[in-house]
């Protein structure tokens, strides 16, 4: 090969690319999320019980320690999910058929190769809308994607799960699979969650599908272990918040006065993560214009990872119309993929 004609092939596959690839960001254009940038920051430290939303985990320094928790020893959940999702993509795949996937949340989009080699090996058309928060890591991945899947057109939108969801045009394969892995279920509480499913339910046609990963109730040493790694990974995403804020906001956060604490609330069945302040100390958000005060061992509500009964989730789901197909688990019970079918 010429090196003309490498520079030609390279410019022919970077075209096929572009074609395959629509991205929409929804953030920008809607003013509803950037008109009041940071009031649920205000609204969150300004209550008795402090909290900050967890999509302040997020940022671009966030995003990386996630994907290191990921694979610690003790962070159980994304190694398993994995397993799972190997052992059964095909079956997921021809149960399906050929499909649209739309996924939530779907970040590096690590997990959901594995799904799509399974419908590429059965020789169907994919079509994948990828949906996150972050409109960078959206992009990269989907580039990746498209340079490793010939036949793959990937419709990427940025923006949160009722932004993208709400403006879903209509399938363009005969039948869409929403997926939502990970267990970011979790994130969400009871009343939440039960809207969550109402969204999904809004979104497919009858007969469509739905795949859930969720983590399950297991023993709670196991999971004090995941939220409380030897490495401090954990502790370092949990004071990365403040980190986040201070440059989103410009604050002044000194992250060695505050300590990460997550442990299971048994009753609840539920990780919480919160940060405890050391001392009395006030911190400032400049950018707007919001003071707040710490007492000595005041503690932030950061996040709550529930973790699931798989019965009882089914009953959920079918109250909503979402009709488990299949359950698989791996061999400890530790993880549950569902898979739903959307009945009248
Ligand atoms: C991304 C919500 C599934 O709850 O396990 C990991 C986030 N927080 N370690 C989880 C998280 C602390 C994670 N989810």
């Amino acid at each position: 090969m010429t090196l003309f004609q490498a520079a030609n092939n390279k410019t022919s596959s970077q075209d096929s690319i572009e074609k395959r690839l629509e991205i929409q960001n929804l953030l920008d254009t809607n003013l509803i999320v950037s008109s009041r940038p940071g009031i649920d920051v205000i609204e969150g430290l300004n209550r008795t019980a402090k909290s900050i939303p967890v999509r302040y985990f997020y940022d671009n320094r966030g995003s990386e320690l996630f994907e290191e928790i990921c694979e610690l020893p003790e962070y159980y959940l994304t190694r398993t999910e994995m397993s799972i999702l190997k052992q059964y993509a095909s079956e997921i795949a021809q149960s399906t058929g050929i499909c649209e996937l739309v996924e939530l949340g779907s970040g590096s989009s690590t997990k959901t190769r594995v799904l799509l080699d399974a419908y590429n090996q059965l020789g169907y058309p994919l079509y994948y809308v990828p949906i996150d928060v972050s409109a960078g890591i959206l992009e990269s991945s989907a580039r990746q994607l498209l340079a490793d899947y010939p036949s793959l057109q990937v419709h990427a939108l940025a923006g949160t799960y009722e932004l993208a969801l709400a403006q879903l045009q209509p399938s363009q394969l005969p039948s869409r699979m929403i997926c939502f892995i990970g267990s970011t279920l979790g994130n969400l509480n009871s009343q939440e969650c039960d809207a969550f499913f109402s969204h999904i339910t809004a979104t497919l046609q009858l007969g469509e599908y739905f795949l859930l990963g969720i983590d399950l109730q297991k023993p709670k040493d196991l999971l004090e272990a995941a939220y409380n790694d030897s490495q401090g990974v954990t502790a370092a995403f949990n004071l990365n918040m403040l980190e986040h804020l201070n440059w989103r906001f410009d604050g002044n956060f000194d992250t060695t006065q505050f300590e990460h604490w997550a442990f299971y609330n048994e009753a609840e069945h539920q990780i919480e993560l919160h940060l405890r302040s050391l001392r009395s100390q006030t911190v400032e958000l400049r950018a707007l214009n919001f003071t707040v005060h710490f007492d000595e061992g005041e503690t932030i509500f950061t996040e709550i990872s529930r973790k699931f009964d798989l019965n009882t989730i089914q009953q959920q789901l079918n109250a909503k119309g979402l009709v488990t197909q299949k359950v698989w688990t791996d061999s400890n019970r530790w993880f549950g993929l569902l898979l739903c079918q959307m009945q009248a």
